[in-house]
C-alpha cells in the first residue's frame, strides 16, 4: 500500500517535471494559493484581502493565457475549533460547516474567482493526509520522541526557550501567557533540513517576498532548527495518526498539507479529490496534478515561517517540487492597533457589506488593492481613505474619462460611431498629435502594469493604469476636441483625437481588469474591450472604427461614510 503510494508519487513528481520542462502548445498551468482560513471566527477584511489579492493574480494570469487553478478553503481541525465548539455546545462538524459557509459565502460575494474550495474535514483531504504522513514516516522523516517546550495554546505553535524568552514567554498574538508543555509526540525532522533551506533562501532571494521577510527568516534559519512535534494527544478534533490514533496530526501539517492534497496528489487516479461538491473541482481523475508546484501562495507575515521553513522542508522530505513562491504581505490595521477581537476593532464582514453596498463591489475591492499592505509594511483602514481613493481614481480620474469621452463621441457621431484615427488626406496615415505617441505609452503602460503584477506590486500596477488615463485628460484639455468639432476643417483631427481617447481608456480597461473585473464587464457592454490574450488585447488598434460605443456612467459620486461604514449624520 505504501510502496504503491511512493512509487505513484514520484510518478506524479515525474509528470510535474515533464511537464515543466516539455514544449507543449498546452497552456502554462499556474497555481495560485490563499491560506486556508480558521473555522473558530467569521471573515473579516484581513481574509478579504489575502482573498482579493490573489484574485488579482489569478485574473492577471488567466487573462495571459496560462491554465490557472486558484485554490482557497477552510482550515477546520485543531483544539480551538474543539474548545469553541465545546463552548457553544455543538459538533465541532457543525460549527465547522456552519463557519466554513460564511467564508465560502463571503468569497463569492466577493467574486473571488477561486476554482477550488478544500476544507480540511473533507475525506479526500484526510485520507491524503493519513497517506503523506506514513510516507514521511517511510522516508525517516518522522519518529515518536518526548518534547517539552513552551506552547502558545491560542496560535497552537510551540516555541524553544531562545525564542519564548525573547517574547517574554507571552503569545506574540493574542498576548496571553505561554505554558510549559511536555508531551510524547511524533517529530518531524525539520533540523535536517537546516542546510537545504538557507541554500533555498540564499539562491531564490524571490522564494519569499517582500524581501523583508526574506531577512527575517534567514535570521531566524541562522538561529538553529529544532525538530517540530506534529501530533498531539490533548484532544481529538483532528486527522488521526496512522497506526498511532490515539495522536491527532498537528494542525499545521494538515493545514499545509491542503495545497496538494486538493490537487490530489497522494490520491491513485481515479479515486476523488478534496470539494467533490465543488463544480469547480469535478475535474478528470489525476487532471489536477499536473498544476504542482504552485506559482505563487499568498498570506499573511505571521504564517511566513510555517510557508517558508516547515512547508519547503516537508516537500523536500517528500521528495517534492517547492512552490515558486511564498508572498507574505502586512497587516490591515486600525488607528495604529493591529485588530484583534479583544479590541473589537475588525472592519467585519458587516462592515465590509456596507462598504461595498455603498461604493459598489469594485470601488471598495480598488481601495483595498491600492491601499493595503501589499509589501512590508501594514496599513491603516480609514474610511476617509476609501473616499479619497473611491473620488480621485474612479470617480475623478477614470469613470470622468469615460463619460467625457463616450458623451463627445455620441454627440459627434451619429450611434455613438467610434471614429478612425487615419487620415484620409495624407495617404492613410495615422493622425499623430506631438507628445502623445500613445501606440508606444499604452505599450509601456501594458508592460509596466504586467511587471508589476508579476511582482505584487499590485499599487503601482493600478497607478500605472490611472496614470494613463489621466494623460487622456490631459490630451483632452490640450488639443480641445470641443472646439474641434465646430471646425469642418478639422473633421480628420476630431475623429483622430476621439479615437485616440478611446482606444487608450480601452487599454486602460484591460489593464484594469484584474482590479475592476465587475466594473470592467459593465464597461464591455457599452465598449468593446476585446477578445483574447492579454498581450492580443493590449495591442493598439484594437478598437474597430464603426462599432458602436454608448455613453458611460460608471462611478457614481458618493457620500463619505464614518469609520463603521455608517452615513455620516450631520
Ligand atoms: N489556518 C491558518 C492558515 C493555514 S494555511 C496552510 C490561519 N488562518 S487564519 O484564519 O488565521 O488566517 C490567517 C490569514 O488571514 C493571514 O495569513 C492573512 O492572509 C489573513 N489575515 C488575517 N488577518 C489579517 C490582517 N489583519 N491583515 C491582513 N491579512 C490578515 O492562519
Amino acid at each position: 500500500m505504501t510502496a504503491r503510494l511512493s512509487s505513484e508519487r514520484d510518478a506524479h513528481v515525474a509528470s510535474a517535471a515533464a511537464h515543466a520542462g516539455a514544449a507543449t502548445d498546452a497552456p502554462e498551468k499556474c497555481f495560485v494559493t490563499t491560506p486556508i482560513y480558521y473555522v473558530n471566527d467569521r471573515p473579516h477584511i484581513g481574509h478579504v484581502y489575502t482573498s482579493t489579492v490573489a484574485d488579482v493574480y489569478a485574473r492577471f494570469q488567466r487573462s495571459r493565457g496560462k491554465d490557472v487553478f486558484f485554490l482557497t478553503g477552510t482550515d477546520e481541525h485543531g483544539l480551538k475549533v474543539e474548545q469553541s465548539a465545546e463552548k457553544k455546545g455543538v459538533e465541532p462538524q457543525s460549527l465547522a460547516d456552519e463557519n466554513s459557509a460564511y467564508f465560502r459565502d463571503v468569497m463569492e460575494r466577493m467574486n473571488i474567482s477561486f476554482d477550488g474550495f478544500i476544507r480540511t474535514t473533507d475525506a479526500a483531504h484526510v485520507n491524503q493526509v493519513k497517506k503523506f504522513v506514513e510516507l514521511l514516516k517511510e522516508k525517516d522523516a518522522v519518529y515518536l520522541g518526548q518534547f517539552e517546550g513552551w506552547y502558545d495554546e491560542g496560535q497552537e505553535e510551540y516555541y524553544t526557550e531562545t525564542k519564548a524568552k525573547e517574547l517574554d514567554y507571552k503569545s506574540p498574538i493574542s498576548g496571553k501567557d505561554m505554558v510549559r508543555s511536555s508531551e510524547e509526540n511524533y517529530y518531524f525532522k525539520l533540523s535536517a533540513f537546516q542546510e537545504q533551506l538557507e541554500k533555498l533562501h540564499e539562491e531564490n532571494p524571490n522564494f519569499l517576498t517582500p524581501a523583508a521577510r526574506r531577512n527575517e527568516m534567514m535570521e531566524r534559519l541562522k538561529g538553529g532548527l529544532n525538530d517540530v512535534p506534529i501530533s498531539r494527544t490533548n484532544f481529538t478534533w483532528g486527522v488521526g495518526m496512522p497506526g498511532d490514533e490515539k495522536h491527532v496530526i498537528y494542525v499545521w501539517i494538515d493545514a499545509l498539507l491542503n495545497y496538494i492534497t486538493a490537487l490530489g496528489l497522494a490520491e491513485a487516479d481515479g479515486e476523488g479529490t478534496p470539494g467533490e461538491g465543488d463544480a469547480a473541482m469535478r475535474r478528470a481523475a489525476g487532471e489536477l496534478k499536473q498544476y504542482w508546484p504552485a506559482s505563487v501562495q499568498v498570506m499573511a507575515k505571521e504564517i511566513s515561517w510555517f510557508h517558508a521553513v516547515i512547508w519547503p522542508a516537508l516537500l523536500m522530505a517528500l521528495d517534492m517540487p517547492l512552490p515558486e513562491r511564498v508572498h507574505a504581505h502586512g497587516f490591515w490595521i486600525r488607528d495604529g492597533k493591529k485588530m484583534s477581537k479583544s479590541l473589537g476593532n475588525f472592519v467585519d464582514l458587516e462592515a465590509i457589506e456596507r462598504y461595498v453596498t455603498h461604493y459598489g463591489l469594485d470601488g471598495f475591492r480598488y481601495f483595498l488593492l491600492v491601499e493595503g499592505p501589499i509589501a512590508g509594511q501594514d496599513a491603516n483602514f480609514a474610511s476617509a481613505r476609501v473616499q479619497e481613493v473611491y473620488g480621485t481614481d474612479l470617480v475623478n480620474t477614470l469613470g470622468n474619462s469615460l463619460s467625457r469621452t463616450t458623451a463627445m463621441v455620441n454627440k459627434y457621431y451619429e450611434g455613438g460611431a467610434v471614429p478612425s484615427e487615419i487620415s484620409e488626406t495624407n495617404g492613410g496615415e495615422r493622425v499623430v498629435f506631438p507628445g502623445y505617441d500613445w501606440p508606444a505609452l499604452t505599450k509601456e503602460t501594458a508592460d509596466e502594469v504586467a511587471r508589476c503584477v508579476e511582482n505584487m506590486e499590485l499599487p503601482r500596477a493600478a497607478a500605472a493604469a490611472v496614470a494613463l488615463v489621466v494623460k487622456v485628460d490631459l490630451f483632452i484639455t490640450e488639443t480641445e476636441p470641443f472646439r474641434m468639432a465646430k471646425d469642418e476643417a478639422k473633421k480628420e483631427e476630431l475623429a483622430a483625437v476621439l479615437y485616440q481617447c478611446l482606444e487608450t481608456l480601452r487599454i486602460a480597461c484591460v489593464l484594469l481588469e484584474p482590479f475592476l473585473p465587475n466594473k470592467m464587464a459593465e464597461v464591455g457592454e457599452s465598449m468593446d474591450l476585446g477578445e483574447g490574450t492579454f498581450d492580443e488585447r493590449v495591442r493598439w488598434g484594437g478598437l474597430k472604427p464603426g462599432s458602436a460605443v454608448k455613453k458611460m456612467a460608471v462611478f457614481p459620486r458618493v457620500e463619505a461614510l464614518d469609520e463603521q461604514g455608517l452615513p455620516v449624520v450631520a
